[in-house]
């Protein structure tokens, strides 16, 4: 047997859901170019779970049908006032909230594929619900119910702030929400194709996907990323900082893909919104920062950045809490993960592979008295 550490290369299913060819990222043959410069987020998920864009009658039900299920139980609001909010990250909290869910729907376990999409769309409308309830808790404020006459992005910042948010937040949030929402067999994609392929139901899926997305080599490196421009502070400090962690063989988060090593084609998005909305805030050091470790990073190491390291600036300047990134990265992939989950329910097969044993061989067993 012969191994392939972290399965780089393999090919580990098919899919129709999204692809990177040559550097190229679609979601179901759509250009992700395209689609983040027209569709809004609720078209891409009609997209991913569909495989065609919607028609306007299609688009406005679904619409309708995540302002519906959007509430989430009064039990899990409850639960998570229990939670120690001073020391969880919201990674975590969304993580036990979202296994929680499952115990309040009566449906967790019914495995048509009816119910599937009800409890996707249920999933879908209610996580960026426990997001922003869980922000406003641990700031001792009572949580914002949504609304239903509000677009998914201006809800999700709604129930944050407890105020309607001006167009320019919204079109930035959609924006970044489409450009999150898939991305091929990633690491928390995987995880929950593995998981439901064991005919475990939807929550369970979804709840081990958002434990893989919390680490910082996945979802987790964004946050990283603005603690690291926090700690440089200042333009002039780029060079000092970025020569040091070089030099001392530290990741820079940020960069780096195990696909793409031409560039991840999301990035320069990300990167137009940073100087658009830094410009808008008044502070373009965060992306003239961000510039300049860029060009040091890909100069001098040829890595290049990638979804994560622009959208921490953009976050920032739409003032949202650093800690809070990882979860609207949630909150748009949850869209990926449930069209995959639901396309390895359609043609499920155990996914179970082997490990090469480099243990010890032939060892006898030692009574305890002589070991
Ligand atoms: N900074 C400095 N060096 C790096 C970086 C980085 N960000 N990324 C890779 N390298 C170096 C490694 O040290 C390694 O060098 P070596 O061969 O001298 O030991 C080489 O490049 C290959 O790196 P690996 O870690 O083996 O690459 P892998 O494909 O396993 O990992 C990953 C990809 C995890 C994205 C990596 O580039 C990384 O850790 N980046 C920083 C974290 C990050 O930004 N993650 C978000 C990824 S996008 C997403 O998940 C949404």
């Amino acid at each position: 047997m012969s191994t392939t550490r972290g399965l780089e290369g393999i090919v580990a299913t098919t899919s129709s859901v999204s692809s990177i060819i040559d550097g190229v990222l679609t979601y179901q043959g759509y250009n992700i170019d395209d689609l983040a410069d027209n569709a809004s987020f609720e078209e891409v998920i009609f997209l991913l779970w569909n495989g065609r864009l919607p028609k306007q009658d299609e688009l406005s039900q679904l619409t309708q049908e995540l302002a519906n299920n959007s509430q989430i139980p009064q039990a899990i609001i409850d639960q998570m006032k229990q939670y120690p909010i001073d020391k969880v990250h919201p990674m975590a909290a969304l993580r036990s909230a979202v296994s929680s869910l499952a115990l309040f729907d009566e449906e967790a376990d019914v495995m048509d594929e009816e119910a599937n999409r009800r409890k996707a769309i249920r999933l879908q409308a209610q996580i960026p619900t426990i997001v922003t309830a869980f922000s406003r808790i641990r700031e001792g404020k009572e949580p914002v119910s949504p609304r239903s006459d509000l677009s998914f992005a201006a809800n999700f910042l709604y129930m944050l702030n407890g105020e309607v948010p001006d167009q320019i937040a919204v079109d930035a949030i959609d924006k970044a929400l489409v450009l999150h929402a898939d991305h091929e067999l990633n690491a928390s994609t995987f995880t929950a194709r593995v998981c439901v392929a064991t005919l475990s139901d939807v929550y369970s899926g979804i709840t081990a996907a958002i434990g893989a997305l919390k680490g910082p080599l996945h979802g987790g490196a964004n946050e990283a990323v603005m603690k690291m421009l926090t700690e440089i502070g200042e333009v002039e400090n780029v060079e000092g900082y970025i020569r040091n962690a070089l030099d001392n063989k530290v990741k820079i988060m940020g960069f780096g893909h195990r696909v793409y090593k031409d560039g991840d084609p999301r990035a320069k998005h990300l990167r137009e919104m940073s100087k658009r909305l830094t410009t808008i805030t008044g502070e373009p050091k965060w992306y003239e920062m961000s510039v300049k470790i860029d060009d040091m990073v890909t100069g001098e190491k040829g890595l290049l950045p990638n979804v994560d390291f622009y959208s921490a600036s953009v976050y920032h300047s739409l003032g949202i809490k650093h800690d809070l990134f990882t979860p609207i990265f949630a909150v748009s992939r949850t869209s990926g993960w449930l069209a995959h989950i639901l396309e390895q329910y359609s043609d499920n097969r155990l996914i179970r592979p082997r490990a090469e044993y480099v243990g010890p061989d032939k060892q006898v067993y030692i009574p305890m008295e002589q070991r």
